[in-house]
């Protein structure tokens, strides 16, 4: 029994890392799912600042506006672009593919599933890592995903960073590779509040990919209780029915 549980994890083992993307640093994200506040704050960014370019397209308007506790109206009038787009459609995107792809290099991905895919810890810190680098076609690049086609949206809020380099010798040979990120000239935010308003977007990503996370793990806890309060009553069964024989 044991032998198998190691097995299983150790078989496990490596996705996760595999998950958790290369082997550069990432910071915790720490966000929480329960504070409706801030995921409310992550669809205003997610919707300001990302869905220009990406979809969530498994989601729809309406669902967001219900789980977030965003009345249909407002939800109408601040959060949706899109003029032709009525509450119950779906979250798309009017950036055609292919176009998108000559002007980035890649296309947008969509991003109702990227916190399953990248982990909220990558995204936090794949947010966070833009820097300044000449040599891109946006003359940005970035530390947790080299060379990446999107521009750094964010650049008005957080400024944009300079690289911080780190010399390493492998084989005798020196080599220098960006690791971190400093900010010499801030945007409209402090460092603090640029790294809160990135776990809020983060947050809201978690729970785009993920809606009914929050009500399975309170409904897990009535399951536990259950079981427990079923475990006692088995026990005093047992001892009822076992007390003739003995
Ligand atoms: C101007 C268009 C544009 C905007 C706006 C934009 N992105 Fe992107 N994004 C891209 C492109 C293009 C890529 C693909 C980059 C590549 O593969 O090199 C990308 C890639 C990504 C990825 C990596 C996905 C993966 O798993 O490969 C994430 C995460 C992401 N964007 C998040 C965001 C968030 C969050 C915002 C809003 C703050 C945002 N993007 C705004 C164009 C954009």
């Amino acid at each position: 029994m044991k032998k198998w549980i190691v097995g299983l994890f150790s078989f496990m083992l490596p996705l996760s890392v595999m998950a958790a993307g290369g082997n550069v640093h990432l910071d915790k994200a720490n966000n929480d799912l329960t504070d409706q506040a801030s995921l409310q704050r992550g669809a205003k960014t997610f919707m300001n600042y990302c869905s220009a370019c990406h979809s969530t397209q498994y989601q729809r308007y309406q669902r967001v506006a219900t789980d977030l506790g965003i009345p249909d109206d407002l939800m109408k009038e601040n959060l949706m672009f899109d003029p032709k787009a009525k509450i119950g459609d779906l979250m798309t995107n009017a950036i055609p593919a292919d176009s998108a792809a000559k002007w980035f290099g890649a296309p947008p991905p969509d991003l109702t599933l990227v916190a399953r895919v990248r982990g909220v810890d990558w995204l936090y810190t794949y947010l966070r890592s833009f820097y300044a680098d000449p040599s891109r076609p946006f003359g940005v690049n970035n530390v947790t995903f080299p060379n990446v086609g999107m521009p750094h949206v964010l650049e008005g809020l957080q400024g944009i960073p300079q690289p911080v380099y780190t010399t390493t010798t492998v084989d005798g040979k020196e080599h220098q590779a960006v690791t971190s990120t400093k900010v010499e000239k801030l945007g409209e935010l402090t460092a603090e509040e640029y790294d809160n308003t990135v776990r809020d977007l983060v947050n809201f990503l978690e729970y785009s990919g993920d809606p009914v996370k929050l009500e399975r793990h309170s409904l897990g806890w009535w399951v536990m209780a259950f079981l427990a309060i079923f475990t006692v009553i088995v026990v005093l069964l047992k001892k009822e029915y076992w007390r003739d024989v003995h």
